[in-house]
């Protein structure tokens, strides 16, 4: 179905350096965005999946993986990748904030209290909406736990999505540390329902979603 297309797909968390033995990171898996990738790669598609630091693996011949640690190395890649790409898939789970300097000594005990300064990561997903190509199909993914719906519309046109897929953190047995997932794509001018399935059952809902777009 996707053969003759170039998949980017970022996937995974980002990892932001406290110190040389420290970071600042959270709980995203990646097992979204690999399912994803394989779902694409096996039905003909070039992956080019992007992926911060996780314990998910691909034998796929058709995915290549650049492993990245901190979202400032996500974005490089993104956006050396993305030019090439007909659909841009960000399934990361980016660190909103970075350290404001990264210490080049481990931090020693001290007092009773430690202060960190953090300064906003880049928007990964954001900027390469500001230089989608026509053509070029763009999803996003929200995770949510209040204002769901009104909060993924707002990314959706903020970032330049073509469709928002969302997770609801109040649906038990969706998201970080689950197999299954729920989800409900947004899009402009429509909304999808999905059931609580496996994350290949979901990562399979989403890519015939995107194909029937693409055809549209
Ligand atoms: N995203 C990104 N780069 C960032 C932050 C987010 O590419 N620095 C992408 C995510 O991969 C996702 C989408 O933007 O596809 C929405 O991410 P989310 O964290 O829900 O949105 P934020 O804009 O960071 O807003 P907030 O965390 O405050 O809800
Ligand atoms: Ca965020």
């Amino acid at each position: 179905m996707f053969s003759g297309k170039t998949i980017l797909l970022t996937a995974g968390p980002t990892y932001e350096a406290i110190d040389p033995v420290r970071f600042i990171g959270n709980h995203s898996t990646g097992k979204m965005g690999f399912a994803l990738a394989e779902c694409f790669a096996s039905q003909g598609a070039q992956v080019q999946l992007i992926a911060g630091p996780t314990n998910q693996q691909t034998k796929h011949e058709n995915i290549t993986v650049t492993a990245v640690t901190s979202a400032d190395e996500m974005y490089a890649a993104a956006k050396q990748l993305a030019p090439a790409a007909d659909v841009l898939v960000f399934a990361a789970a980016v660190a909103d904030y970075k350290l404001k300097s990264v210490s080049a000594k481990k931090i020693k005990k001290s007092g009773n209290e430690l202060t960190i300064e953090l300064v906003k990561n880049v928007d990964i997903a954001a900027e390469l909406g500001k230089v989608k190509k026509p053509g070029q199909f763009s999803v996003g993914f929200a995770l949510e736990t209040d204002n769901e719906t009104e909060n993924a519309q707002t990314k959706l046109r903020k970032k330049n999505f073509d469709m928002i897929v969302l997770n609801s953190l109040n649906d038990s047995g969706a998201g970080f540390k689950h197999d299954t997932n729920k989800i409900t794509i947004l899009e402009e001018n429509a909304t999808t329902a999905f059931d609580l399935k496996q994350k290949s059952e979901v990562a399979q809902d989403i890519v015939n979603l995107i194909w029937k777009r693409l055809h549209a």
